[in-house]
């Protein structure tokens, strides 16, 4: 149950094809896609169209991280892109409950995503109607920062909820992962694990998707069983 998603953000840009190519190559569980606006957070990446010309070179699942200001209004493009998990901000200005309903509609997973300095209950509400939660561990925009660890907490609060209300949502941990500490975030309870600079600063990427998978794992079925947790030990 335990799923790395690299980040194509930390690749070449100029060979945007090969490289999610080479991320499937490399064993991954779905391909992270960070679309941003230069509105919502201070930088711009892509788009719709360059999804759906990505779409051909991998079969793995495109796992779309949405920083842009209206999602409501792309949700459609993406979703006809090839998208196949769509998440979006809950600080945006698109009425949640409307942009998760969408995202249904759209045959997409919706999931909803908070920033470093939400609090873990503003997923509460939604918590019944998406398939993931994404817990920033950095302040979205850029790759390559470090993780803050106080949003570990946070994933803590959510995954516990979920134990509680019995569901198995999945938690996204996005932003500063790498082999040295995706333990203690997937200890926090979040089991699908996002890394950019982590995969492609490495010499040996397929290998570091391979540890952080293994490490990850260990540490997740651990804090599920702690949490009494019964679904994820199957
Ligand atoms: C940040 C993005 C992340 C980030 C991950 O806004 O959402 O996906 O780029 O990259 P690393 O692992 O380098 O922090
Ligand atoms: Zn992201």
């Amino acid at each position: 149950m335990i799923k790395i998603a690299p980040s194509l953000l930390a690749g070449d840009f100029s060979r945007m094809g090969e490289e999610v190519a080479n991320l499937d190559r490399w064993g991954s569980d779905l391909i992270h896609l960070d679309v941003m606006d230069g509105h919502f957070v201070p930088n711009i990446t892509f788009g719709a169209d360059v999804v759906r010309s990505l779409r051909g070179y991998t079969q793995a699942g495109f796992d779309t991280h949405l920083m842009i200001s209206r999602p409501l209004d792309f949700i459609e493009d993406f979703a006809l892109a090839g998208a196949d998990i769509i998440t979006f901000n809950l600080e945006a200005s698109s009425p949640a409950d409307e942009t998760i309903a969408l995202i249904g509609r759209c045959g997409c997973v919706p999931s909803v995503c908070i920033k470093p300095a939400t609090p873990a209950e503003a997923v509460f509400p939604y918590l019944d109607k998406v398939g993931m939660v994404l817990v920033m561990t950095v302040e979205p925009g850029f790759g390559g920062q470090q993780m803050l660890d106080y949003t570990l907490e946070k994933i803590k609060t959510i995954r516990r909820e979920c134990l509680t209300r019995g569901l198995d949502t999945d938690i996204e941990a996005d932003g500063g992962i790498n082999a040295q500490n995706v333990g203690t975030v997937a200890a926090a309870g979040a089991n699908v694990i996002v890394a950019g600079s982590a995969v492609f600063r490495s010499a040996d990427p397929a290998g570091t998707i391979a540890r952080l998978r293994a490490a990850a794992q260990e540490k997740y079925l651990g804090a599920i069983a702690d949490a009494g947790g019964g679904h994820a030990r199957a």
